[in-house]
């Protein structure tokens, strides 16, 4: 990832929501947004992204500010980013890619690894098909075979190749874990997982059961792999699991992609939501969590919300109900009576 990049954002009703996560993105990439450039939803061009005077005003921008690197927050199709690269001769991100490049700087375990190298390759399996295509249309003559699409067979091969060896070893570090889990499973000891939005503070209070294990950092999905734990308290004793932060709109082959680091959730008797109410979009960080939940098959769970960071606040948010069972890891308050909750749950 380069230094600085300049940030392309459609200016509709999403546009601050999607701009400030876009910024955050970048930066844990340890990069910095130098600028941000808008573009009204209804002049995105669908074959080439930006209009006819946007390029021109980004080429210009690109050029000003000495920066290599474009970042759309929008996901593009395969044809809008070959068109932007070929005429900006500039590397183009758009946001899947930009999650998929902080997934592989936070693979820590050799299965998260395996998993984020696998839906890289399948994300640029298609994208690789149209980026080559315009070279064989330049190079390929009557009765002649362009060099680009022989290229792009080879390219193909290759990558097909690596995805199925990619698939093979998941396999086996999977039926290792399988052994694991089934292990924990014979002890019929409760599984509980914690799931949230990415920063909600999921490991942290994964820490606060155990002692420092689990990175904590003020980063967004610095958890990647699923991490469990048991959990003995004199009320009771149940494995405890951390997972991967959830975020808006996790593009569907990520999810897909997770599924299997995200196996023990699938398998757990209870959920326990972080919500960080101190976010000013809290609200639709609990919607995304939901529609992620869904999406795994597993939204009708037994839960339990948890309000955590209350000890940045000095009131109630709107729409938090005297009942909410607010947290904070950072001062300890509650974490006795969520202890209690979940036991009293399993
Ligand atoms: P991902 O791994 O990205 O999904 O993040 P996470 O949900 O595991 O969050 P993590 O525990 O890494 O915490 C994110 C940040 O919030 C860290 O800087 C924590 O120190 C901070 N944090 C966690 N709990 C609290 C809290 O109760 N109060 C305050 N003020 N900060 C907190």
């Amino acid at each position: 990832m380069p230094d600085s990049v300049i940030l392309v954002s459609v200016k509709d009703r999403n546009f601050d929501d999607v701009t400030r996560e876009m910024i955050s993105l970048v930066e844990n990439l340890g990069a910095e947004v130098v600028l941000t450039v808008t573009i009204r939803p209804e002049l995105v061009n669908q074959a080439t992204y930006l209009g006819k005077g946007k390029l021109e005003e980004v080429l210009r921008l690109l050029g000003e500010f000495q920066v290599n690197t474009l970042v759309i927050s929008d996901n593009i199709s395969p044809v809008q980013k070959r068109e932007l690269e070929t005429q900006l001769k500039v590397r183009v991100l758009d946001r899947t890619e930009v999650i998929l490049e902080i997934f592989a700087t936070r693979a820590l375990t050799k299965e998260a690894q395996l998993q984020v190298e696998m839906a890289r390759l399948r994300y640029m399996l298609p994208r690789l098909t149209r980026m080559w295509s315009h070279l064989s249309r330049q190079k390929g003559g009557i009765g002649m075979r362009g060099a680009g699409e022989q290229q792009l067979e080879t390219d193909r091969r290759v990558l097909k190749k690596r995805i199925s060896k990619l698939r093979e070893d998941l396999e086996k570090v999977r039926q290792d874990r399988d052994v694991q889990r089934k292990r924990r499973h014979k002890s019929d000891m409760p599984i509980v997982a914690l799931v949230g939005y990415t920063n909600a503070g999921k490991s942290s209070l994964f820490n606060s059961f155990h002692g420092k294990s689990v990175l904590a950092k003020d980063q967004l999905f610095a958890t990647l792999d699923t991490i469990t734990k048991k959990v003995v308290r004199p009320e009771g004793t149940f494995y405890l699991v951390d997972t991967v932060g959830f975020i808006t709109n996790l593009p569907h082959f990520l999810v897909e992609s997770f599924k299997a680091t995200l196996e023990e959730v699938l398998l757990s008797d209870l959920l326990i939501h972080v919500i960080d109410i101190s976010h000013p979009y809290y609200q639709k960080q609990i919607l995304s969590v939901q529609s992620v939940l869904e999406e795994l098959g597993i939204a009708d769970k037994p839960m339990i919300e948890v309000f955590n960071k209350c000890d940045l606040l000095s009131t109630l948010p709107e729409g938090v109900g005297e009942s909410a069972l607010m947290i904070s890891v950072k001062t300890g308050q509650n974490l006795d009576k969520l202890t209690q909750n979940i036991i009293n749950k399993i």
